[in-house]
């Protein structure tokens, strides 16, 4: 499926969206926006962050393709930069934690995630031995649940986070987890 090596950049192909490693060059105000965006925001469970444009580069410097990977999301037809996809993994047990946006609001619910999820999990599950995926979601996220209930991803654990609060109330954080089987069972299913 990929000759793909740790360590090295990642390029995903979807039918509409390339997804790449995302490089300092690719940090601009419009990225920065993100990270600055109160509804954006608030879809993680966070304030919005006041970042510099020198704190989004730090943040892209962090990511080093071994076991921590950002990739930028954009439009094959422009090459238009509209979201990101990362994921962190732990390799004492192959499991991965992954984090997505879709920054540029006119590119919500126009199916972006539902086309370049599943071509994602197949690359972590597949190409990069996967076994595990965590999925989070801080507070009341109904879209991202849908997306999980999609892609066969499992509820486990609904608790009170340690720390945030929304509105004064304390957050409730999900934890749905996805293994290499159950993903591999519902392909062949299809
Ligand atoms: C949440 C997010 C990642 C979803 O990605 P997306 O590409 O917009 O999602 P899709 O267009 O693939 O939609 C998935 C499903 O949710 C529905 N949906 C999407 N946005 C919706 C909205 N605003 N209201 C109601 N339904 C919506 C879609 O109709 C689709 O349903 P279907 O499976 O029945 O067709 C994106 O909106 C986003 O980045 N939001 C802000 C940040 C965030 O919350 N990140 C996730 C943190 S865990």
């Amino acid at each position: 499926m990929t000759n793909w090596q740790l360590g090295e950049p990642l390029r995903i192909e979807t039918e509409r969206f390339y997804l790449r490693t995302f490089t300092p060059e690719d940090v601009n105000e419009t990225y920065l926006g993100w990270w600055n965006d109160a509804d954006i925001q608030r879809g993680f469970g966070h304030q919005p962050c006041n970042w510099t444009l020198d704190d989004a580069l730090k943040h892209v410097k962090s990511f080093d393709n071994f076991s921590q990977f950002h990739l930028g999301i954009f439009v094959k037809e422009n090459d238009h930069l509209i979201g990101y996809y990362s994921f962190i993994t732990n390799p004492d047990d192959n499991s991965s934690e992954s984090s997505v946006c879709i920054g540029e609001k006119e590119w919500q619910n126009k199916g972006v995630i539902s086309e370049v999820g599943p071509h994602m999990l197949n690359y972590r599950f597949n190409a990069m031995g996967h076994y595990l995926i965590v999925g989070k979601i801080v507070g009341d996220n109904p879209v991202i649940k849908k997306l999980y209930k999609k892609f066969g991803f499992k509820l486990v654990i609904t608790k009170p986070h340690k720390d945030l609060q929304q509105d004064g109330q304390p957050v409730e954080i999900s934890y749905y987890t996805l293994t290499c089987e159950e993903w591999r069972r519902r392909q062949k299913d299809k």
